[in-house]
């Protein structure tokens, strides 16, 4: 068995992981990150677009914004649309100035393993049965195989940063941590197109036959989604369905439609709220979606990700740098509460937009009534403008 060494072990390299050894690499700080996907399918996986206004800060400040800086697509506003027409709701004048950048998760992913491998510190992928242990004591360990080797892997603490189906959270004891959760009844079928975007901002549609969004990836390739059932058969779904009913929900009475074009990926996203409290055990702490999941109409999972590794790097930094625990101590009361904020206008814009099986005509016509109100009151898009944009990490 080959047993190594470091200061934090970081379990998962996605957002959360490869930004957190990003961090604590700038701090002095070692780690080590082991992920058990291939390097090919975490930077193949198609996830989120929208990064907030912290977000892009954040990747600017730590070094890793070039290419985001080139190829971000900047947007000032969004539009809601209903009952046929577009409604442009403009963010940046509602915040101040502040905005959100359209840059794939994907990308985001690939420059963080690219300033990763630059630094030459470890970062383990395809590692298997991968295991925590004495979270709850001085020396925790991560054990996991690479190419049949066993690895045992001391620690002072271990970052779980490995989604939500990860195995740290289940490694926290059940009586530990309270749980929320609510699933929503139905789904997101999305695409992802070659075709040059139609509008310059993103679309989010509430039509009688359900949800759908208009967003993209850069000026080729459109990115798409419509409501869909929980137990939907990607199968049923061949391109010459989905374009028709794109275009039924997404069209608006001035003729905007977007634009058709090869479909190039397709997949079934649940909708799903989940909170995990506290974020911390011993010297185990959970990040990003390993703690909760928000339904992705708000756009959050990816910057919530980020503000929790913004907060921990720099509680580890103080931790190790003036032997102040301080930020370690509140770390979770202040991850709970941003992630409450983020859930509940997660949950706001997603029971506004999508159309629910109740067979009461009542909730259609109040969620109409919402979105009247919405597009006619400057302190309710100033409400959705900067939840949107997202407020400071902190
Ligand atoms: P992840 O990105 O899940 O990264 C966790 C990493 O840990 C992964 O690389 C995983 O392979 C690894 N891992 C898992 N188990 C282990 C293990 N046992 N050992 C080692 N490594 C492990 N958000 C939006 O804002 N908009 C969207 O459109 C959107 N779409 C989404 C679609 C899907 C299908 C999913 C699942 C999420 C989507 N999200 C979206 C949410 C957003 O992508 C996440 O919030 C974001 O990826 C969180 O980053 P993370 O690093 O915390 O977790
Ligand atoms: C995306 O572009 O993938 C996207 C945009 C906005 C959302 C969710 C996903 O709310």
């Amino acid at each position: 068995m080959r047993q190594t060494r470091t200061q934090v072990a970081i379990v998962g390299a996605g957002p959360a992981g490869l930004m957190l050894g990003h961090l604590l690499h700038l701090h002095g700080i070692d780690s080590v990150i082991v992920e058990n996907r291939t390097q090919e399918y975490v930077i193949e996986r198609v996830r989120a677009g929208v990064l907030e206004q912290g977000t892009v800060d954040l990747m600017r400040e730590v070094g890793v914004g070039d290419r985001l800086e080139r190829e971000g697509l900047r947007h000032s506003g969004v539009y809601i649309a209903f009952n046929g027409q577009r409604h442009h709701i403009d963010m940046e004048e509602l915040t101040g100035g502040r905005a959100i950048t359209v840059y794939g998760q994907n990308e985001v992913v690939k420059d963080l393993i690219d300033a990763r491998v630059a630094t030459g510190r470890p970062l383990h992928f395809d590692a298997r049965g991968v295991a925590v242990h004495d979270i709850d004591g001085e020396r925790p360990r991560v054990m996991f195989r690479l190419a049949e080797e066993e690895q045992e892997l001391t620690c002072d603490f271990i970052a779980g940063c490995d989604g939500f189906h990860g195995i740290c959270r289940p490694a926290i004891p059940l009586a530990q941590l309270q749980t929320y959760e609510r699933e929503y009844p139905f789904a997101w079928l999305g695409i992802l197109a070659n075709a040059p975007p139609s509008s310059d901002e993103l679309v989010y549609s509430l039509h009688e036959r359900g949800f759908a969004l208009f967003s993209m990836r850069s000026p080729r390739v459109t990115r798409l989604y419509l409501q869909c059932a929980t137990d939907e058969d990607i199968d049923n779904w061949p391109d010459d369905r989905i374009w028709p009913e794109l275009k039924t929900r997404l069209r608006t009475a001035d003729g905007w439609e977007p634009i058709e074009g090869s479909i190039t990926q397709k997949g079934i996203t649940p909708m799903r709220s989940f909170v995990a409290e506290p974020m911390r055990y011993g010297r185990l702490f959970l990040a990003g979606d390993a703690a909760h999941i928000v339904p992705p109409t708000g756009a959050k999972g990816l910057n919530l990700a980020m503000a929790d590794v913004w907060r921990l790097g720099s509680a580890l930094a103080a931790h190790y740098r003036d032997g102040d625990g301080r930020g370690l101590d509140t770390y979770s009361d202040r991850g709970v509460r941003r992630t409450w904020r983020a859930q509940r206008f997660s949950w706001w814009m997603t029971s506004m937009l999508h159309r629910s099986d109740s067979t009461n005509p009542f909730d259609h016509r109040r969620q109409i009534a919402e979105l009247d109100y919405l597009i006619s009151s400057r302190a309710a898009m100033t409400s959705l403008a900067e939840n949107y944009v997202g407020t400071q990490f902190d």
